[in-house]
């Protein structure tokens, strides 16, 4: 992966399976290429050379409507720094990818409530994201990639901004409700002692895997 303008490869050589149902977690120093391996995975960066495949559908053979519709569809992604909607309340942001996906407001809040509830948002979710904590917006970001039940979940640093026992909580909710829904779980993330037992490791360093599954 060479972006424009960028003196060397972002990712380079880099040959990943994630089998559906698997936890994978992603390390390495800053700038190593982790959140570029993500926005690939998403279909939202593409590779210079190399595939990204889902099933069988390779996803870069779609053009930009049908890899925006793959992706609403099947990807649940949280970004390193959030990224919500912020004219929307936490809840309408969790609540968004249902209702894009069609779902009836009523049912999109409904879900949307009760991730707020398991997300320990209930007091923060009918506010904006620039009225709640850091911490409480990493939380609405997780609760609003999961809404759809997508099948797989790409996740950067998503305890980034929380304390040592929220981090806990996030990524053991994490992997539970991906487990609880079958979903494929890539998180990139710093802290590796809060890595679940039954994640498969990649070390990116420079863009290359120099550790795990290549
Ligand atoms: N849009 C871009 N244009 C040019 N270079 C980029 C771009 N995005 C990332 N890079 C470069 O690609 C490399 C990998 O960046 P990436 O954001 O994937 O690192 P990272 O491992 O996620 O780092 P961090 O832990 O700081 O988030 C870095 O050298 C970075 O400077
Ligand atoms: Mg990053």
């Amino acid at each position: 992966m060479q972006f424009p303008h960028a003196g060397r490869l972002a990712l380079d050589d880099v040959s990943l399976a994630m089998p559906p149902g698997s936890v994978t977690v992603v390390v390495g120093a800053s700038g190593s290429g982790k959140s570029t391996l993500l926005m690939c995975l998403a279909g939202l960066a593409q590779p210079t050379r190399g595939r990204v495949v889902h099933g069988t559908v390779d996803i870069y053979g779609l053009n930009d409507r049908q890899r925006a519709a793959w992706r609403l569809r099947t990807i649940g992604l949280v970004f390193q720094n959030s990224e919500l909607v912020p004219e929307l309340t936490l809840r309408d942001n969790i609540a968004l990818p249902l209702e894009l996906l069609g779902a009836r407001r009523r049912d999109a809040l409904k879900r949307a409530d009760s991730l707020a509830e398991i997300l320990d948002l209930k007091d923060a979710s009918r506010r904006r994201p620039s009225e709640v904590s850091g911490g409480q917006a990493q939380r609405a970001a997780v609760g609003r990639a999961l809404a759809h039940r997508p099948e797989v979940v790409l996740a950067d640093e998503p305890t980034g901004a929380l304390d040592t026992a929220n981090r806990h909580a996030v990524i053991g909710l994490l992997d539970n409700l991906v487990r609880s829904e079958s979903s494929t779980l890539v998180m990139v993330t710093h802290d590796e002692h809060t890595l679940p037992g039954h994640a498969q490791i990649v070390r990116l360093a420079d863009g290359r895997i120099v550790e795990g599954a290549s």
